[in-house]
């Protein structure tokens, strides 16, 4: 039986929809997760939520314990994760408040703890990361947005990078140069453990602000320009999430990354 997990990013610390059954601490371990995992209903649906900040929005993308989230939700039967990520738009579509389920992935982040395995004795295993989303979430994912009347772009490159800083413009041109479509601080290494412990795991990244030196971002990135509008994107988004909720995990095994392709 398949069950939702949803992972809420800057801007999104609760879910005012959701009917609260209980709050969970989990131990794993790698330690706990960045707060207690939220069990209830999303209209009517099953759902796990975690704020992948903590509920204050207290720790920076650097300092999340990717590990720790990836494995409790694990733990806690789902097999579905949609994560949301806020990110900064490079290529010309992704002005802020645009959408996007991204479909590939560069990771530029370091120094965080980026694999499950640890040497045990047991031989070294190299996991295929060519399609670094699951492609039956992705398609969820779409679907659900398609559902609330949201334009969404369908496949971009998500950079990965460590922040909490903002880029320099250079960085931006290097990171547009080596093929990145939007730039993010935490979508990576959660979707790689996502992949390791076997979750079929989509993002949907929301562009707040146009990324350094881009567009409206040439003389700075406005900081309250990125408040408005991730308030008014999230806003959006608990329509897409409660859609997502209501869609058939039950029926769809975590899929391999290239089905439907
Ligand atoms: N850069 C990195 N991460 C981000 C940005 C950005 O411009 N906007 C939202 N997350």
């Amino acid at each position: 039986m398949g069950k939702l997990g949803i992972i809420g990013g800057s801007g999104l610390t609760q879910l005012p929809g959701l009917a609260v059954t209980h709050r969970q601490v989990i131990r794993t371990p790698f330690g706990e997760p960045s707060g207690p995992l939220i069990f209830g209903e999303l209209d009517g649906h099953p759902i796990v939520f975690l704020a992948r900040h903590g509920h204050g929005h207290t720790i920076p993308p650097h300092l999340v314990n990717y590990r720790a989230n990836i494995q409790a939700l694990h733990d806690q039967g789902v097999s579905h994760v949609v994560s949301v990520a806020t990110v900064g738009g490079i290529h010309p579509d992704l002005g802020p408040g645009r959408l996007c389920v991204p479909d590939q992935i560069i990771d530029y982040t370091h120094g965080r703890e980026s694999t499950f395995a640890e040497y045990n004795g047991k031989p070294v295993h190299h996991e295929d990361f060519t399609w670094p989303y699951c492609e039956a979430m992705r398609q969820h994912c779409l679907r659900a947005l398609r559902q609330t009347g949201e334009v969404c772009r369908d496949g971009g490159v998500y950079a990965a990078v460590q922040g909490p800083r903002l880029e320099t413009r250079a960085e931006i041109e290097r990171l547009a140069r080596d093929g990145a479509d939007m730039v993010g601080m935490t979508g990576m290494p959660e979707a790689y453990l996502a992949r390791e412990i076997g979750l079929c795991y989509a993002a949907v990244a929301a562009s707040v602000n146009w990324a350094a030196g881009r567009e409206g971002s040439t003389t700075g990135v406005s900081l309250h320009g990125v408040e408005t509008t991730l308030t008014r994107v999230v806003e959006r988004l608990h329509a897409v999430l409660a859609s997502l909720a209501r869609m058939d995990y039950a029926s769809v095994p975590p899929a391999m990354p290239d089905a439907g392709r």
